[in-house]
């Protein structure tokens, strides 16, 4: 029902300003290939549905936006170099980019179990992956190697939350790209602190960034809040993929 409501609510956003939303029907979708695109979100290191909100010393090298959310706390003393959008158009229309990137990543495949919940340990070729559970994780490293396809993608589906533990990084070998990591969260997603990831990560709910934490990516809570503290976020704009 949530789900519903919320596809009702970004059509009227959409009609609003002036972009088409996809609605896939995942049932009725032969599952395909499809690379991804942050579109619009391309330029945002963080944008929320309702609050960014940021404790200490928090640089996001890159856009900021909320929407339909207008709470943006804590810049300064964070800093955002690019524009900070607080309920504007630019933030609508990236957080609906947003949200046609996370429906569009639902109909990706043919998707690649998992062996584990866990990614830590593994190193993976590009490809569309599922978990063994419905909550997925990633203690230590996961090595994306792009020896296959230097432009190839590696999208995560989890159904409900993402949790990278303290100090967990992604590492990325033979050309593989942040731009290319999509990690596609069905509820929130909790970043570590000191943590290193490279990817975007779209959650349905919230993202919350923990101490000292960075990102090459963009953040995306679809319905609530993203969360930093003391964390370093930088866009990949110069994306050679697509
Ligand atoms: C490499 O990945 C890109 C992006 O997913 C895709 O468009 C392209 O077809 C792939 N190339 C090969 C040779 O598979
Ligand atoms: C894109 O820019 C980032 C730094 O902003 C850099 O780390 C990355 O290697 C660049 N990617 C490409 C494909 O040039």
């Amino acid at each position: 029902m949530y789900h519903i409501l919320k596809f009702t609510y970004l059509a009227v956003l959409a009609t609003q300003v002036g972009v088409s939303l996809s609605h896939p029907s995942v049932e009725n979708i032969e599952k395909r290939f499809v690379p991804l695109s942050m579109g619009l979100a391309s330029s945002y290191g963080a944008i929320a549905s309702m609050t960014l909100t940021s404790t200490g010393n928090t640089l996001i090298t890159g856009n900021c936006g909320t929407c339909p959310g207008t709470a943006i706390t804590g810049f300064p003393p964070g800093v955002c170099t690019g524009t900070t959008s607080a309920g504007g158009t630019d933030a609508c229309l990236a957080e609906a980019a947003c949200l046609s990137a996370y429906n569009n990543a639902q109909a990706a495949g043919p998707t690649v179990a998992l062996p584990a919940a866990d990614l830590g340990g593994q190193t993976l070729a590009p490809g569309v992956y599922t978990f063994p559970t419905s909550a997925g994780s990633l203690t230590g490293s996961v090595t994306l190697d792009g020896a296959t396809n230097s432009s190839g993608q590696f999208i995560f589906l989890l159904a409900t939350t993402f949790e990278a533990a303290a100090a967990s990084e992604i590492l990325l070998i033979n050309g593989a790209q942040a731009c290319n990591v999509y990690i596609i969260v069905g509820s929130s997603a909790t970043i570590g602190a000191a943590s290193a990831l490279q990817a975007n990560i779209l959650a349905y709910t919230s993202v919350a960034v923990k101490d000292g934490a960075s990102n090459n990516g963009v953040l995306c809570a679809l319905n609530g809040a993203v969360t930093l503290i003391n964390d370093a976020l930088t866009t990949q704009t110069n994306c050679s993929s697509l």
